[in-house]
């Protein structure tokens, strides 16, 4: 039997001084409570209790190349010795900067942040001065990070609640929110085009952007339908709004160049965070240079005392070069996918209603009887309760999953651990 018993100590101290016992609101929701960790190498992470989970979890996406890659390490150590933050600026900024542009096709001109939710807020602050309209069109279940104007619409309690399709009701997500906050968007289920087209031809005087994660990651890894990508293309082309990629979880982890560069169509603005960097806090707001240039030209304004420190560019550049030398990406598909059939085939022999779906290198598992899942409603079909049953019988088999279902694959996933979670998986399952 797994014990938790040392972690569970740490956390009633940890609740003393931190609020709720952790540093991030998702951080509580691990099994069975917050957990506490000494170290993380490679596919593997450890607790204070002793024990080691195959870690599919990835610190929530941002460790593409497995926990305490050396390369990365080594790099960090060098320039931490050089100093830390110049209050100026460094010339490894612009080599990061130069691959970046040479790597991602909307990147012609970029500013560095710390993560994923201010850069998003970069970016509506460039489509609203651009275009000089106020709101934003965003996309149920689509998470976008934790302030104000895109905390709504993630935690609804029921699929009733939802209303409406053409009209949402959209819950906040946090008590405090600014009493305006819900006026700066409108939102909408993803992946109907046809809605978007009618919404956006009524509102588009008052619409500045539109913002869609390229694969609904955050919430059944869904994909975009055939056309959905281009289509919003075309309608922002037509009405001269900025379409915002969020490639926070997409980027670098299904493709080098960002799904952008995977469906074959280029936002005018997008944000990338989680995996430039292996755990370091960096984000970019990259774009075309018509919308960029107004950060160029202090008409936006953009700033944070943190950006780009040494290290953190350091730990950027050094990854880029491993995923560039190595090139994982072959395995990381071909290994998630395995996964993905192994834990169907598992569902298959032990009856379970198990929906998997997903690219490969990231992917989501939940229990739902409907046949596609293809929006936020559809997500809220899945049996939550039965998913905790199984992320916990996982945990206590050393198996660490994302509580909601997502798992990521790293380039430090072999084969036999593929084939060690999928047999986990057919046991657990088993027992369900
Ligand atoms: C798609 C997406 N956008 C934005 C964010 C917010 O990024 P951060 O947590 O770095 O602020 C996240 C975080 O999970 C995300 O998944």
């Amino acid at each position: 039997m797994t014990q938790y018993t040392e972690s569970a100590a740490l956390l009633e101290r940890a609740k003393k001084v931190l609020a709720g016992g952790v540093s991030s609101e998702f951080r509580k929701y691990n099994h069975p409570h917050a957990i506490f960790y000494t170290h993380g190498k490679g596919s593997r992470i450890y607790d204070v209790d002793g024990n080691e989970y195959l870690d599919f979890t990835l610190s929530q996406g941002p460790l593409l190349l497995g926990h305490s890659h050396p390369d990365v390490l080594q790099a960090i150590n060098e320039y931490s010795e050089k100093g830390q933050l110049f209050a100026g600026q460094h010339h490894r900024e612009i080599e990061l900067a130069e691959k970046l542009a040479d790597l991602i096709p909307s990147a012609e001109l970029m500013r560095f942040c710390l993560d994923g939710s201010e850069a998003v807020q970069t970016a509506f602050r460039i489509a609203r001065a651009k275009t000089g309209k106020p709101k934003f069109l965003r996309f149920e279940g689509h998470y976008h990070g934790w302030l104000d104007n895109v905390a709504w619409g993630l935690s609804q309690p029921s699929a009733d609640a939802l209303g409406d399709r053409e009209s949402p009701n959209a819950y906040p997500w946090s008590a405090g929110l600014a009493d305006n906050a819900r006026d700066e968007f409108l939102i909408l289920p993803w992946n109907d085009l046809e809605l978007v087209r009618k919404t956006v031809a009524e509102h588009h005087h008052e619409l500045a952007a539109i913002i869609t994660e390229p694969i609904m990651c955050n919430n059944g890894c869904i994909l975009p339908k055939d056309g959905f990508l281009q289509g919003l293309r075309d309608i922002c082309d037509e009405y001269g709004i900025a379409l915002i990629f969020d490639e926070v979880i997409t980027g670098f982890r299904v493709s080098l160049r960002g799904a952008q560069h995977y469906f074959g169509i280029t936002p005018d603005l997008s944000i990338f965070a989680k995996a430039i960097a292996s755990g370091y806090p960096i984000s970019a707001i990259v774009g075309k240079y018509d919308w960029m240039r107004l950060i160029e030209e202090a008409r936006v304004i953009h700033a944070g005392t943190m950006n780009a420190g040494n290290p953190t560019i350091a730990a950027a550049l050094a990854t880029i070069q491993v995923l560039e030398r190595d090139q994982p990406h072959e395995r990381l598909y071909r290994f998630g996918q395995k996964l993905m059939a192994g834990l169907r085939q598992a569902a298959a022999e032990t009856g379970q209603n198990l929906k998997v779906q997903g690219l490969g290198p990231m992917f989501h598992s939940g229990f739902t009887n409907l046949e596609s899942v293809t929006d936020y409603r559809d997500t809220l079909s899945y049996d939550k309760a039965k998913l905790g049953k199984f992320i916990a019988g996982m945990h206590d088999k050393g198996v660490r999953v994302i509580g909601r279902g997502l798992w990521y694959i790293s380039a430090a996933h072999t084969e036999a651990d593929i084939d060690h979670a999928i047999e986990t998986a057919r046991e657990v399952l088993g027992n369900l």
